[in-house]
């Protein structure tokens, strides 16, 4: 069996992080078998290496190897292109077509984007898969061939199985075996190494001096998220080869040919992105708990205080620091008020909220016992106004003029007031 060593030679592969010596051990392992395999990880990671390597050692290596990017044929001809079609099959069918599979039959197939495949498509290919049979388009003649596959994808396959986008039972007869590349950027020690590698081979290419970069423009490399991994790494190692006079490039220089929205986040940010989200919201949280808590354990130890001496004066004489860690400086507060706006606007909206609800309130319980007491104060001095000018009437026998001086009102008001209560 070749060594890791020698097929990375043999395929071009630079780098040595051990998840990528073990994908290239597991790729030699299962080559001599007729198993399936997945191969997964982000795009630009180096995918395509692994089938070719798989090819190669296997049995099948004089017979044909094809790679068909799913994701690059039009989903009306895709099944034709994989199984071929009969003459008159569809409109523009004026031939007989042999497709991948009966091309490839003993040899390899390398279906890139897997997950790409239009579900009818993904019904063949199972049964392809399963007992090597297949039908061309517009036949009814099952033919039988016998070819390997080697699957990639960089999309997330459990998601498009929920989503309904991809067949279970056929994700689980391509990965067989589940090749993982991992991102460059979990490729630490192999960044700088696989640029002085292309600036190397581009410098032979343009046959110019090759590109160097300085300490800080390493360490600059070394963080950037590189979410285009290798191929990213290689563009702009041939970029930077083509185009800079200077072949000494500085951190600042490499900084203008890197891309700058969201890339030049800490590689860790995107590798666990809930878990961090999550995890800052949460440290958020038990710091604003453990100020509350610390302010209400001062704020006990005020009230207790106040509630032993009862001297207002002393109490705060003797506790000037705690009051002002609660309260803050009288003197600061409008500074605060000023940098922290947020915080003090939610302060103040929930005071000012409070306050309107206990203005309401009261004004409202006011209005309310306002209302009853003039009610029942009107209705007793109607009472007792209608009883005087009875009685007044009475004793006068009827007399308005005399009663009305005795009441003190014109004797107009007295004759409206006697119409007002129908007397
Ligand atoms: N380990 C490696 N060493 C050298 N070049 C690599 C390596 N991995 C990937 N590359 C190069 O990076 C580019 C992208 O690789 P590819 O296999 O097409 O990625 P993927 O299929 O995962 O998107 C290719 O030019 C390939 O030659
Ligand atoms: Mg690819």
């Amino acid at each position: 069996m070749e060594s890791i060593q020698a097929i990375k030679q043999r395929f071009g592969i630079i780098g040595n992080t051990p998840a990528l010596n073990r994908a290239i051990e597991k790729a030699i392992q299962v080559a001599p078998t007729d198993i399936s395999v997945l191969v997964t990880g982000e795009s630009g990671v180096g995918k395509e290496s692994i089938p070719k390597i798989i090819h190669q050692l296997s049995h099948r290596k004089h017979n044909k190897y094809i790679a068909v990017n799913c994701g690059a044929i039009p989903e009306g001809t895709i099944d034709s292109e994989l199984f071929g079609h009969e003459k008159g099959a569809f409109t523009g069918a004026t031939q007989t077509r042999e497709g991948y599979f009966e091309v490839a039959d003993g040899g390899t197939i390398f279906l890139d984007e897997v997950g790409e495949l239009p579900l009818t498509t993904q019904v063949r290919l199972l049964r392809v898969l399963e007992n090597g049979e297949f039908l061309k388009v517009g036949s009814s003649k099952v033919q039988k061939t016998n070819v390997r596959i080697v699957a990639a994808t960089n999309v997330n396959m459990f998601e498009a199985i929920e989503k309904e986008k991809f067949r279970e039972d056929l994700y689980y007869r391509l990965s067989t075996v589940d090749i993982h590349l991992p991102p460059l950027r979990d490729r630490h020690e192999d960044i700088h190494l696989l640029f002085r590698k292309f600036a190397s081979d581009f410098a032979l290419k343009y046959k110019m001096p090759t590109i160097k970069l300085t300490d800080a423009a390493v360490q600059l490399l070394e963080k950037h998220r590189w979410s285009g991994n290798i191929r990213q790494l290689r563009n702009i190692a041939e970029q930077l080869s083509v185009l800079e006079q200077n072949r000494t490039i500085s951190a600042e220089t490499l900084k203008s040919y890197l891309p700058t929205v969201g890339a030049n986040l800490p590689a860790v940010i995107k590798h666990t992105k809930s878990d961090t989200d999550f995890s800052s919201e949460r440290e958020i949280l038990y710091k604003v708990l453990f100020d509350m808590k610390a302010d209400l354990n001062d704020l006990k130890k005020l009230t207790l205080e106040l509630m032993k001496t009862g001297n207002t004066k002393d109490v705060e004489k003797n506790n000037e620091s705690l009051i002002q860690k609660i309260y803050g400086n009288i003197d600061e507060d409008d500074a605060d008020y000023e940098e922290d706006p947020i915080e003090n606007s939610e302060v103040l909206s929930i005071t000012e909220h409070t306050a309107t609800l206990e203005k309401n309130d009261s004004v409202l319980d006011k209005y309310h016992f306002a209302e009853e007491i003039e009610e029942e104060e009107t209705l007793s001095l109607q009472d007792k106004e209608l009883e005087l000018i009875k009685k007044s009437l009475e004793r006068h026998s009827g007399k308005r003029k005399l009663a009305a001086a005795e009441l003190g009102i014109s004797e107009r008001t007295l004759y409206r007031k006697i119409k007002q209560y129908d007397l």
